[in-house]
């Protein structure tokens, strides 16, 4: 008697929990309709960006690169390249041989850039910047030397050449002063001057985006569109230059940095977004902005996923209405947990490892359920970022008149490489949205500093036989 009403009395609870997750997460649920809609909406904003007289009213900013050409392998030389906005800071000695003295070499260092460095003073951060170049100039016994410089920035900039970007806006938890509106180029050069006895030759400023699509097409000429999702998210692609009101001129093409993190600042993804995408963006150190990489990006899924475990915490669906106080810190709950939460075959136990880690006390169904929530999150993250492709592959084919394009994204990013799923649903979502299109994904090894390599390789090699 008691023994069954106690089991009833339990059946019964968990059946209500399972409903208020279920009515919770179906706020996040994205039909195939609702993506349609999605890349409608990006297509218009592309539109938007483009065209000269309503670029300033735009959320994507379809920034022109100055990249007019996929490399053609026949570039050539030793050069230096710096990779700033991803997760790390790098400086580069890249090495670009025929494919017979073995094609392109690397040599590396990483460097960490302190919070209190990026949200300080511009000064500060670009004499930092100086500070890492030296050391890595010093261990590679290449002091004094004046190699050719390309510098892969990823913030939005607006170029008027490849060796010149103001920068729009500070993304991804920059902030430093006095940079906005400035020329990041000369920012640094000025940096290099304060400096005694050292010298810089900085021939191209390049978004991690071209440097990805670039470093890809070295290696396969399909390569039209470069992709990252890392810790922010964001897509360049070759457009026709009688598209790109911004620059002068009608022939070839243009390599174009969409900027699509900040699609949806105008207001036109509010449809689609949840409370809890709110919070993240009102939390965020720029309210606001980037909305559309707020619901993709590696900066912000586990804050995400963060605050609906607090929600159903407070609701007594999971902890047993018990939330620890790490669950209420901002950022711990990292992204990476995701990759990690989601992966085949992890065992609940380490489920509930990760979760303990974090100070709450975890029954098997809750391990099961917060399991749920990340794959729901970080699903409907891969679902958007495809409906973005799928809107840039379909510009792509409409502009040359084609039946069926065939067209290779070049892809970089911690999430896209190391979570579990999230690659296999973006493609799903690329073939429903973009059914002639046939898309080939193409992971990039070193990028955007190879790309940012090979950029300033056609720069040298253009000014050369400007010069001759
Ligand atoms: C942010 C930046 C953008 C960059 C992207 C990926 O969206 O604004 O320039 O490409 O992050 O790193």
């Amino acid at each position: 008697g008691r023994g069954v009403a106690m089991v009833t009395a339990a059946a019964a609870r968990l059946f209500a929990q399972r409903q208020q997750l279920q009515s919770l997460l179906n706020q996040l649920h994205m039909s195939t309709e609702n993506l349609c809609k999605v890349q409608a909406l990006l297509r218009r904003e592309m539109e938007l960006g483009l065209a000269k007289e309503t670029n300033v009213i735009a959320s994507t900013r379809m920034l022109p690169s100055y990249v007019r050409s996929i490399p053609d392998g026949s570039e050539r030389g030793d050069f230096l390249a710096l990779d700033l906005g991803g997760t790390n800071f790098r400086v580069l000695l890249v090495q670009v041989h025929s494919q017979e003295q073995g094609g392109v070499h690397i040599f590396s260092e990483v460097y960490s850039i302190p919070p209190q460095v990026a949200q300080g003073t511009g000064t500060q951060l670009f004499d930092h910047i100086v500070t890492c170049i030296v050391d890595f100039q010093t261990k590679q016994g290449m002091m004094g030397q004046k190699l050719p410089l390309g510098f892969t920035f990823s913030f939005p900039c607006k170029q008027t050449s490849l060796d010149q970007g103001i920068l729009v806006r500070w993304t991804k938890g920059f902030s430093a002063s006095d940079c906005v509106g400035k020329d990041v180029v000369q920012l640094l050069r000025e940096a290099v001057k304060r400096q005694q006895h050292f010298d810089l030759d900085v021939v191209a400023i390049v978004n991690d985006t071209v440097g990805t699509m670039m470093s890809c097409g070295y290696d396969d000429p399909n390569c039209e569109v470069g992709l990252i999702v890392g810790t922010g998210t964001n897509a360049c692609y070759m457009e026709e230059m009688q598209n790109v009101g911004t620059v002068e001129g009608e022939e070839g093409r243009m390599c174009i940095n969409m900027e699509w993190g900040a699609f949806g600042d105008n207001g036109c993804l509010e449809p689609f977004m949840t409370t809890f995408d709110q919070t993240v963006d009102k939390a965020s150190i720029n309210p606001g902005q980037q909305r559309f990489e707020k619901l993709i990006s590696g900066m912000y899924l586990g804050e995400i996923v963060r605050h609906i475990l607090l929600k159903l915490a407070g609701q007594g669906t999971l902890f047993r209405g018990q939330a620890s106080p790490a669950l209420q810190t901002k950022d711990l709950f990292p992204t990476k947990f995701l990759s990690v939460i989601e992966s085949d075959g992890l065992a609940q136990r380490q489920v509930r490892a990760i979760l303990e880690e974090l100070g709450l006390r975890v029954s098997c169904e809750d391990g099961m359920m917060v399991r749920e929530v990340c794959q729901v999150v970080s699903h409907r993250a891969a679902q958007l970022c495809g409906a973005a492709v799928a809107a840039v592959v379909e510009k792509i084919r409409e502009n040359r008149a084609l039946e069926q394009l065939e067209v290779t994204v070049g892809v970089d990013g911690t999430l896209y490489k190391l979570h579990p799923h999230f690659s296999q649903q973006v493609k799903e979502t690329v073939k429903v949205l973009a059914p002639c299109c046939s898309v080939t994904f193409l992971q990039s090894e070193d990028g955007s500093g190879k790309g940012a390599a090979l950029i300033a390789a056609v720069a040298c090699r253009a000014a050369q036989q400007q010069n001759a």
